[in-house]
């Protein structure tokens, strides 16, 4: 899978990538991913990538010329399946959505900066518009890391133990049970007796049981919503 994330701010993704289980699945080959400057395509001589809007509103709004042509260069290279636009009046984001996108094709992520990208881009390039969340970021490549970290962990081979993407929040609709690690008892904190039984089936029931019960006390909405 390859994913290329479109920014005026490319600088801001430095980091995200650069460590922990995204990288590892770049460097197992398993995903690529590229940040691209929109203003390298700018064709105007100050490579400007935005002006003021129609109307006469506050702010700026990002221009369709070197949004338009870094997507048109990116598609004569290879197939997308999706190009996405960050954008906090977009779909809100939830694990069903992220499950999907990890087994699409290559994706675009274009990052919305100032007000936002001229609607026309939303109404011919985009295919699919995504919030992270309802809050507004300065800018979507918060968004857009938060997005290539979801999918890129569960593209196979990412996390080393297969069963871990599986057993995540969210993944069977329930919130994750706790955990607990050695040593058994510290500063007078014990682990449950149970986990310490080794019946392997009583152990599973309790995590079920401990699932179901976290997610009914945190999010009981979880129960009733379409979110897988
Ligand atoms: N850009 C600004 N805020 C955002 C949000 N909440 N989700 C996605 N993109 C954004």
């Amino acid at each position: 899978m390859r994913i290329d994330i479109l920014t005026v701010v490319p600088r801001l993704l430095d980091g995200p990538f650069a460590d922990s289980i995204v990288r590892r699945g770049q460097d197992k080959g398993l995903v690529e991913i590229h940040v691209h400057n929109i203003r390298d395509w700018s064709t105007d001589k100050h490579k400007k990538v935005d002006d003021v809007p129609f109307g006469g509103n506050a702010g700026m709004v990002m221009t369709i010329q070197p949004i338009l042509d870094a997507i048109e260069s990116l598609k004569s290279e290879r197939n997308y399946s999706d190009v996405i636009y960050l954008t906090p009046d977009g779909e809100r984001l939830h694990q069903g959505m992220v499950n999907q996108l990890s087994i699409r094709g290559n994706l675009i992520m274009l990052c919305g900066h100032y007000k936002g990208v001229d609607q026309r881009v939303r109404d011919h390039l985009i295919t699919r518009e995504i919030s992270i969340g309802d809050y507004v970021l300065s800018g979507g490549e918060l968004a857009a890391a938060v997005l290539t970290d979801a999918i890129v962990r569960l593209i196979p081979g990412v996390i080393g133990d297969e069963q871990s993407a599986l057993t995540d929040s969210f993944q069977d609709g329930l919130l994750a049970p706790p955990v607990y690690t050695r040593p058994a008892e510290y500063n007078g904190w014990k682990v449950p007796e149970i986990l310490r039984s080794g019946d392997h089936a009583a152990v599973q029931k309790w995590l079920e049981s401990e699932a179901i019960e976290r997610t009914q006390q945190r999010r009981p909405d979880l129960f009733s919503e379409d979110s897988l």
